[in-house]
């Protein structure tokens, strides 16, 4: 079985002391998953020191979010490069917090996008329909405008992972995961989508809801290359959970 992903996105869970201790016991810990991509998104204050005690294991970091501009008058924002200089691997785009409560534009997303790979960032371009959306059957329809113009006039540069998440907004944070077969549908139709626009082989995550009871249903299915957890990921016993039940 190939690699699966395990992305963790802590959100505003964790201060910095309990990012410390939870980056702390999952890394002395890491030997245990074997065949799991085990990446970590902390707070902005807790990054720094997160990913210098990740670095002593095989596990890595990413950044919640990220402003497309290098540097300059832009209170409150911390920029890729940023990010990138603290050792920064991934970073997540357009998740749909980001997009719903703070209304980030497909344009911005776009934006990120150019801006994470100008840097050396691979970006998780995070993409998903609203429940309203779900209802009237707009799915397709939403997922496939978020990635063409996440996607419009970018050049992806050769050999740079290429990493898009499906997280439908109604099965974020609500205990009602998505059905591991409606995500194969999905995951296809974002494949056959992005094979007319890019020629680098997608992977491409599931994310909503995952738990330890659940990932299995989800990385054992061919299309889902492995998960974005919320949540499950913010605390020690759940992470390693997934973690054990993903590991090969
Ligand atoms: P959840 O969040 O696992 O808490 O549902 C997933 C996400 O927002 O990435």
């Amino acid at each position: 079985m190939s690699e699966k992903y395990l992305f963790g996105n802590w959100k505003m869970y964790l201060n910095y002391e309990k990012s410390l201790a939870l980056a702390q016991t999952v890394a002395s810990r890491s030997s245990e998953f074997s065949g799991v991509v085990l990446g970590l998104f902390p707070s902005a204050v807790a990054f720094t020191d997160v990913t210098k005690i990740l670095q002593q294991s095989d596990l890595v970091t990413g950044a919640q979010n990220a402003h497309w501009v290098e540097e300059g008058g832009y209170t409150g924002e911390v920029s890729m490069a940023m990010y990138r200089e603290l050792g920064a691997r991934y970073v997540l785009i357009g998740h749909s917090e980001r997009r719903h409560l703070f209304h980030e534009t497909n344009h911005e997303v776009r934006q990120k996008v150019e801006a994470a790979l100008a840097v050396g960032l691979t970006p998780v371009i995070c993409v998903g329909e609203t429940e309203k959306e779900h209802a009237e059957n707009q799915t397709a329809l939403v997922i496939e405008t978020q990635i063409k113009s996440a996607f419009h006039n970018i050049v992806w540069p050769e050999g740079r992972g290429l990493i898009v998440a499906y997280e439908p907004v109604w099965a974020i944070g609500s205990g009602q995961a998505c059905d591991p077969i409606e995500v194969e549908k999905i995951h296809e139709l974002i494949k056959k989508q992005l094979a007319t626009l890019l020629p680098n082989k997608p992977v491409i995550l599931y994310g909503g809801s995952v738990k330890a009871d659940n990932v299995g249903a989800y990385i054992n299915n061919p299309t889902i290359d492995g998960v974005l957890v919320g949540g499950g990921s913010a605390n020690i016993d759940s992470l390693v959970a997934i973690a054990s039940a993903m590991a090969q």
